[in-house]
């Protein structure tokens, strides 16, 4: 015997489903369902309701450099209402207001337990929609709330990293081939230690070099742990957030896209429950900037689009972990050599060792950002040296290939010319020393 036709109102649930979830994959056991089932569900969607699904092969087009971005949490919203034969999925609106800061509320008892929509609602006295609602919130605002076996949580750990899970970015040449950026890294704002100095110089360098686009391997505040407390002047997640969207460089037509650490920013994403990269791109829009982009965390692969062919290869923007090693290039060809055939990416740009270099490993073009942040009292005490400083990289592709056959980085090194008089106070300001590029005073 066949099973009757699924009705428009259980192919909607099993869609919103997926979509709380992220992806079919995760779907898989929050519904009990097999991955094939969902995949035939999510096809069956798109053909019944194209407006809110478009067919999988309406991808954005290369040639713009649109961004593929999964669906938003918004898209649960807009999707059409299931018919109300799902009574159980319902919880009378009772007649109290729900109080303003239901997000909050709901974030801070997901923070301490799993609870189902209709489990909220009825605690609010509220609907399951106003739930949904401020669950979206939550999520738009880079909270980590996930739907796990009918319930919500939040997920206090480190998220998937950005080369598994997330929005593919796209970098489209200029019509000579080429491709111009900056990058830079661990700039670890709100560390005594930082250089806003050196790193608007290097910003206004950018802009001179006629970069539209700044690759940030991470690292763009100290975050917060027990052993750099006395290294910060601004303490607490959410101040640290907004300190970086006041303090951070920001010029006309360049626009930052940057990675998370999974350390230094990436400890409040272990602790806090919140998509730390999510989080700060929120920060800086509500601040009206518009410049910063979350590539996500750990480790992003960028699309190197060519703009008169389409060919194509990879960058990726990476903050590694581990420590430093004995040689420069050390850690790097350890990276390298880790990948397995056919993921190696053309360029690899990463942060982490505060160190500058360049090079070619294994027919990977690899840079390190350096940092603009001066030597700390952890670093000294591991007798860790400090590049202050970032880099200007253009990019030669063959059009008829994709591949990068050209590679030209320059170095920016911001030498010291100071003393270090009293810098290493552990309570009050510290005493930096002078920095300057090429003898202009930045
Ligand atoms: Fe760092």
């Amino acid at each position: 015997m066949s099973a009757p036709p699924m009705t428009d109102a259980d192919l909607i649930a099993r869609i919103r489903a997926i979509i709380q979830c992220g992806s079919v994959a995760q779907a898989v056991p929050v519904t009990g369902l097999a991955r094939s089932t969902l995949k035939s569900n999510l096809a069956a969607a798109r053909e019944r309701f194209p407006s809110w699904l478009p067919p999988s092969s309406a991808a954005p087009d290369w040639a713009k450099g649109t961004p593929i971005n999964p669906p938003s949490a918004d898209a649960v919203h807009a999707l059409p209402e299931p018919a109300p034969d799902k009574p159980r999925l319902r919880v009378q609106a009772g007649s109290d207001a729900p109080p303003k800061d239901l997000p909050d509320r709901i974030a801070a008892l997901l923070m301490k337990r799993s609870a189902s929509s209709a489990d909220l609602a009825a605690n609010w006295k509220t609907n399951v929609e106003t739930i949904d609602a401020a669950i979206a919130s939550l999520a738009a605002n880079g909270m980590r709330v996930e739907g796990h076996s009918g319930g919500w949580r939040i997920i206090k750990a480190a998220p998937e990293p950005a080369w598994l899970a997330g929005p593919l970015h796209t970098f489209v040449t200029d019509a000579d081939n080429t491709f111009t950026f900056g990058a830079s890294g661990d700039q670890h704002l709100c560390s005594k230690y930082e250089r806003l100095d050196v790193l608007n110089s290097l910003y206004d360098t950018f802009e001179a070099e006629g970069c539209r686009t700044v690759f940030n391997t991470g690292n763009w505040v100290d975050g917060e742990a027990r052993f750099n407390l006395h290294d910060l002047h601004t303490h607490g997640m959410d101040a640290q957030m907004r300190y970086l969207a006041h303090a951070f460089p920001r010029r006309d037509g360049i626009t930052t896209y940057a990675v998370a650490g999974d350390d230094h920013e990436g400890w409040y994403a272990q602790r806090e429950g919140v998509d730390i990269g999510k989080y700060a791109e929120r920060t800086m829009q509500d601040a009206g900037r518009t410049d910063w982009v979350d590539l996500g965390y750990m480790e992003a692969p960028v699309r190197l689009v060519n703009a008169n062919t389409g060919k194509e290869a990879i960058i990726s923007i990476v903050h590694p972990g581990g420590g430093s090693s004995y040689a420069l290039s050390y850690a790097i060809q350890k990276i390298i050599e880790s990948l397995d055939g056919g993921e190696k990416p053309a360029v690899h740009i990463s942060g982490h060792y505060h160190k500058l270099w360049a090079g070619n490993i294994r027919n990977v073009w690899c840079a390190q950002t350096g940092t603009t942040q001066d030597q700390t009292t952890f670093m000294r005490k591991k007798k860790l040296e400090a590049h202050v400083g970032g880099l200007v990289i253009k990019l030669t592709q063959d059009p008829a290939t994709g591949a990068i056959s050209r590679f030209r980085p320059e170095i920016l090194r911001y030498f010291n010319r100071g003393y270090y008089a009293n810098r290493w106070s552990s309570s009050g300001p510290i005493n930096k020393a002078h920095r300057d590029f090429a003898g202009i005073a930045a």
